[in-house]
């Protein structure tokens, strides 16, 4: 294939990831924006393998069926509960890339040999940039992997001298970065290891100080330096597709980050910080909660079945559950009754940007009737019946109403307001923040116990 064919190839690939990041931004046109992913992918590669300057293809072949069928296996594996942790293992492969594809382009001879005065500085700078991105990528997504599959607990670890350690790390990547280039490609390897070595602990100190609450934006974060890690490969092998691909990545990571913040009323400094969602203290929930008052299935059938406007309110249980399909044969019923049912979804309910919307579409729940936290907030006073269906952080009242608590501030669903509260999970246990959850305690609040599926089933039966 000619250079200029790949160039084509190449432009033909990019425009159809900027298409397919505007059909994502859309329920009604997601499935299209896929398509238009995967085969803006699918030309990228062929382009790739296609390219004058590959001669080892049998190399290039094996690592694609090796690669390919392991991530064809684990797609096909992987629970949708899994998601966020899957998502957060991938971005720590393109960062571990960049740090590979760093230290070769560093170790290149050819390279090495045809780049002199300010072409051999500017590349110094982008292997040093690619690995430093790469390297707190790779760490921080694998420490998200573990605090998102649970294997590490999520509360924020809160060294007393964080702040020092970071801005001490950041010091010494400048020193280090000015020691590199300095010392020229002879001398540079000691350096390189140097900076690489205090990004991998700055990435696990880093995602370790994040508490609970503040998930989202790391995994919206790290998404965004994933991004940014391949734009700096893309620099360093000299590969415009790769350069235009990671800055779509990085940049729509960092809008989703700014929303992620907004959606937990948070500024991303502190959000770096961390310690945001920490475990309850002893003085963030000093009330008297009183008792909660348990409900059965056959009950908030006449409940629902009586209501005029019932909401939905979904979160993570009803992502364990799989409840999904039985909530969409259910609201269909009770539209079938001509009773108004619409869903809140709340921007970081479950675990990962959209996780609610993806469920509702995979059960055809219409489009229309699903709005978000801003869009209904304001209305749930005029509503009869909220069910809220495995959620908890995103319907915690204290997060407005106990300055002392945890995630006082985060904006949540005013489910309270509604005539009736049913709150369908199997114990009285706490979300993802591990805080207490005063909403079950109120006086039109009424319990579900039980797996949330079970629970949506017997209701239906019920009906
Ligand atoms: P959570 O606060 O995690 O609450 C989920 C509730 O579901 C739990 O209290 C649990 O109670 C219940 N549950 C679990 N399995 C169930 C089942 N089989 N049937 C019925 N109920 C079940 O979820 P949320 O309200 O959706 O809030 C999301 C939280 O995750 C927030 O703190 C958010 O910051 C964090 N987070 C979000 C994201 C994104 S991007 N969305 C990423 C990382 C973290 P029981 O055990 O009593 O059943």
């Amino acid at each position: 294939m000619s250079m200029g064919a790949i160039s084509a190839a190449y432009i033909a690939a990019a425009i159809l990831f900027i298409l397919s990041l505007s059909g994502l931004s859309n329920q009604e046109t997601a499935k299209r924006g896929n398509w238009y992913g995967i085969i803006g992918m699918g030309i990228a590669v062929i382009a790739t393998i296609l390219n004058p300057n590959v001669d080892s293809y049998v190399w290039l072949i094996l690592a694609c069926l090796i690669g390919g069928g392991i991530g064809a296996h684990f797609a096909k594996k992987v629970e949708m509960t899994q998601m966020p942790e899957l998502i957060a293992i991938l971005h720590s492969f393109v960062g571990m890339a960049a740090v590979l594809v760093g230290f070769a382009s560093y170790f290149d001879p050819i390279t090495a040999a045809s780049l002199h005065g300010a072409a051999a500085t500017i590349h110094s700078v982008e292997v040093y940039l690619g690995i430093l991105i790469g390297a707190v990528t790779f760490t921080g997504s694998v420490v998200a992997f573990g605090k998102l599959n649970g294997k590490i607990g999520s509360k924020p670890l809160l060294l007393p001298i964080r702040h020092q350690l970071n801005l001490g790390a950041i010091v010494l990547w400048v020193l280090i970065c000015w020691w590199f280039l300095a010392v020229g490609h002879e001398g540079g390897t000691l350096p390189l290891i140097l900076m690489t070595l205090i990004a991998f602990a700055f990435g696990v100190h880093m995602v370790m100080a994040i508490g609970g609450a503040d998930m989202p934006v790391v995994i919206s974060m790290l998404n965004s330096y994933s991004g940014w890690a391949a734009a700096a490969t893309g620099f360093m092998l000299s590969n415009d597709l790769l350069i235009v691909v990671g800055a779509l990545v990085g940049s729509s990571g960092a809008i989703l980050s700014y929303i992620m913040c907004r959606a937990m009323n948070r500024q991303f400094f502190s959000v770096i910080m961390g310690g945001f969602g920490n475990a309850p203290t002893a003085n963030d929930d000093t009330e008297e909660h009183g008792e909660a008052v348990a409900i059965q299935a056959d009950e908030v059938a006449q409940l629902i079945g009586d209501a005029e406007r019932v909401v939905i309110v979904p979160g993570y249980g009803m992502a364990v559950a799989n409840a999904q399909h039985a909530v969409s044969d259910l609201i269909k019923q009770l539209r079938d009754k001509g009773i108004n049912v619409q869903f809140a979804i709340h921007p970081v309910a479950g675990r990962m940007p959209g996780h609610m919307n993806v469920l509702l579409a995979e059960a055809n729940v219409p489009y229309d009737i699903v709005l978000e936290m801003d869009e209904i907030n304001d209305e749930l006073n005029e509503v009869d019946v909220v069910m809220v269906i495995g959620a908890n952080d995103i319907v915690n009242p204290a997060a407005l109403e106990n300055p002392n608590s945890p995630i006082a501030g985060m904006p949540v669903l005013e489910v309270w307001n509604a005539k009736t509260v049913i709150v369908s999970k199997r114990s009285m246990a706490t979300g993802y923040a591990g805080v207490e959850n005063p909403l079950f305690f109120k006086e039109n609040t009424r319990m579900l116990f039980g797996d949330a599926k079970d629970s949506v089933d017997g209701i239906k039966s019920s009906l």
